[in-house]
């Protein structure tokens, strides 16, 4: 209880005073702040457009570039999150010495069947935004690359290839299939649509690995997830993706990266994961692992960019496929250890949706075997670790 003795003020007056002095003097500086902060008229600013920064270039040979070793696992728990970092823009679309490689792969994918690989809602944002991909590529490309990509005439030429593309593109399709042809990346376009949600309404898809375009056109954010199974959804992800979709500005790109296992060396589509031109659901949960050697288990990893294009405003998700067999990741320093403590991290569900039941038994002893290998040679003390992704 507060008496009155309490509340006694100092024998000295003089302390006390001083306080006085201090609120007054605030309180009448403050003042006339806090009437000035009245509503009133400001001057609206037209918003400048936002122009993409152009990239450094990388006079390279892209020949001499190996394909980097993103190594997304963690050591301890790997939980299912978001992980985005921010994307510096030298780094949006990354070139190796396996271009051809990728690049053949998706010409012959388009020639076998094109409308399973392009597609775009025929409307007028989703259009334009197809068109503006291709602008803002081919513009990152032949400054980041111009030993490779030039500007020319009206087209666009790849010394690689020696293909040479019409700029601008003449129809979305084909702004979208150029696209495609000119970088590693898998391309897809989310557009804001009436139910205020962002769907897959534009994407070139030739080198998905387990899922079809067809299947997921349209679909919205959180549909394309759900009927996906991608593992803690609801739990872990939705909100905060939407939210991200949501508040994305053209200025703040992003990355991030994932890691499967892939039971076959099918860059474009993993036979054993379920046929191609089927309709059943292809999954790690799904694959076929007859027979399986480890010298077959291939190592999937996705870079994957977003970011907001400034005039149609739509999103746009770019997708690399980082492939190798994990019999030659295992001869990476710290890789076999590190990996095999991220598989048995993994919970129940996200164990099912990678399809772990359907390798652990072949891979995990490899791994340890590797590991321990590592560690009688001294290797990890020769090599730093360095940081996520690795
Ligand atoms: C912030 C953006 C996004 C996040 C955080 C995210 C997160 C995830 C996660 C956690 C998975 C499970 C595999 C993994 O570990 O990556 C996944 C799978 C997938 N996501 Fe996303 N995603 C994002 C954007 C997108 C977009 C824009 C698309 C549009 C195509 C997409 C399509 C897919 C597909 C097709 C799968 C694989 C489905 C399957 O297993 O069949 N994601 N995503």
């Amino acid at each position: 209880m507060i008496t009155a003795t309490d509340l006694r003020l100092p024998s000295s007056p003089l302390p006390f005073l001083g306080l006085l002095a201090s609120i007054l003097t605030w309180l009448f500086i403050r003042w006339p702040i806090q009437q000035k902060s009245q509503p009133q008229k400001i001057e609206e600013k037209a918003e400048e457009p936002f122009v993409t920064p152009l990239p450094n270039s990388q006079s390279a040979d892209h020949d001499s570039i190996s394909p980097k070793l993103y190594r997304p696992f963690r050591h301890g728990p790997n939980f299912i999150t978001m992980g985005i970092r921010k994307l510096n823009w030298d780094n949006w679309i990354e070139m190796d010495s396996y271009f051809l490689r990728y690049h053949d792969m998706k010409a012959s994918e388009l020639k076998k069947d094109f409308k399973e690989h392009v597609k775009y809602v025929d409307n007028a944002v989703t259009r334009d935004a197809c068109f503006e991909l291709n602008e803002e590529l081919v513009r990152y490309l032949v400054h980041r690359y111009p030993n490779i990509y030039r500007l020319e005439g009206g087209k666009v030429h790849n010394s690689l290839t020696g293909e040479e593309f019409s700029f601008p593109a003449a129809t979305p399709d084909e702004a979208l299939a150029t696209s495609a042809l000119l970088v590693q990346d898998d391309l897809v376009i989310m557009v804001k649509n009436d139910d205020g949600e962002y769907h897959l309404d534009a994407a070139a898809v030739c080198l998905p690995g387990f899922w079809r375009l067809k299947e997921k056109f349209r679909m919205s954010l959180d549909t394309l997830h759900f009927e996906a199974g991608v593992p803690h959804y609801a739990a872990k992800l939705q909100k905060a993706m939407n939210k991200f979709f949501q508040k994305l500005t053209p200025d703040k790109p992003v990355e991030r990266n994932n890691f499967f296992i892939q039971l076959d060396d099918g860059l474009h589509w993993s036979h054993r994961m379920g046929e191609q031109s089927g309709s059943e659901v292809a999954s790690g949960a799904t694959a076929n692992s007859k027979g399986l050697s480890v010298q077959e288990i291939h190592f999937r990893s996705e870079r994957q960019t977003l970011r907001r294009l400034p005039r149609s405003k739509v999103i746009v998700f770019t997708i690399r496929t980082y492939f190798e067999p994990v019999t030659k990741l295992a001869q990476e320093p710290h890789v076999p250890g590190r990996l095999a403590e991220a598989f048995r991290s993994w919970d129940e569900t996200v164990s099912f949706y990678k399809g772990k039941s359907h390798w652990d038994k072949i891979l995990l002893p490899y791994l340890d075997e590797q590991d321990q290998l590592q560690r009688q040679n001294g290797i990890m003390e020769k090599d730093e670790e360095g940081d996520f992704p690795y």
